[in-house]
């Protein structure tokens, strides 16, 4: 499902996001390979004194945040001034995420955030979003979701895990459905409909929560914004 940018794009993005933080905030910890540039980059500012605290949105951003340094508070503790988050596709300012199937914690802290910052590589651009959408689901309600997905002219595909049989579970416990809705027209109109669903706890698109764009690419960092 990942899309195919270099590692110096996704470097550059991540670094040019966390190089905008600033001591005394508290900062939500994306998720992904893009964010966790981010997170590398903010243990290193700690260790030339930067001050801050960080709410990770999975186990393997917090497993990352651990390794660099930065000190862990929950939404209980703090809320975050700034989130760094990656994207799977976005067109302006609406994304499609959890390819990663982090999507559910992502949008909880992400939402919360005053300032949300995607950090992406250029092959995350659409003109229009079509990439499938990632509906966390409750697993016993998987059938009756797949059903209500198909009425919406959608085609849900459960998440197989790589190295295990069966699905991907996530950190909370549930499946995933990568539901094909072909060009998304209406992704606002799309989101909540989706989110109307018994038995969803969380879809990937994220219509009107990030604020900016940090786009890595050969020539430098490209910060777009709606
Ligand atoms: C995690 O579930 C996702 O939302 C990621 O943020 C997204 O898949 C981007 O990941 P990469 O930066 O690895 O492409």
């Amino acid at each position: 499902m990942k899309r195919g940018g270099t590692t110096e794009q996704k470097r550059q993005a991540g670094e040019s996001a966390a190089d905008l933080v600033e001591s005394g905030t508290t900062v939500g910890l994306g998720t992904g390979s893009t964010a966790g540039y981010a997170i590398d980059r903010l243990g290193e500012r700690i260790d030339e004194s930067l001050d801050i605290t960080g709410i990770p949105t999975s186990y393997q951003s917090r497993q990352r945040a651990r390794e660099a340094g930065i000190p862990l508070v929950t939404l209980e503790d703090a809320s975050p001034d700034i989130a760094i988050d990656g994207a799977d596709q976005f067109a302006g300012t609406t994304l499609i995420k959890g390819g990663g199937a982090a999507h559910a914690r992502e949008k909880v802290v992400d939402s919360a955030a005053d300032r949300l910052v995607v950090v992406a590589d250029p092959t995350k651009e659409a003109e229009m979003l079509d990439h499938p959408v990632p509906v966390e689901v409750l697993p016993d309600a998987r059938p009756t979701v797949s059903d209500r997905i198909a009425t919406l002219d959608g085609e849900p595909t459960l998440r197989a895990a790589e190295r295990k049989d069966g699905p991907v579970v996530t950190d909370n416990g549930n499946l995933v459905l990568d539901c094909d809705f072909g060009r998304i027209e209406e992704p606002a109109t799309l989101a909540s409909n989706l989110a109307s669903i018994p038995g969803v706890v969380e879809h990937g698109l994220f219509v009107g929560v990030a604020t900016e764009i940090h786009v890595g690419t050969a020539d430098g960092v490209v910060v777009q914004t709606e």
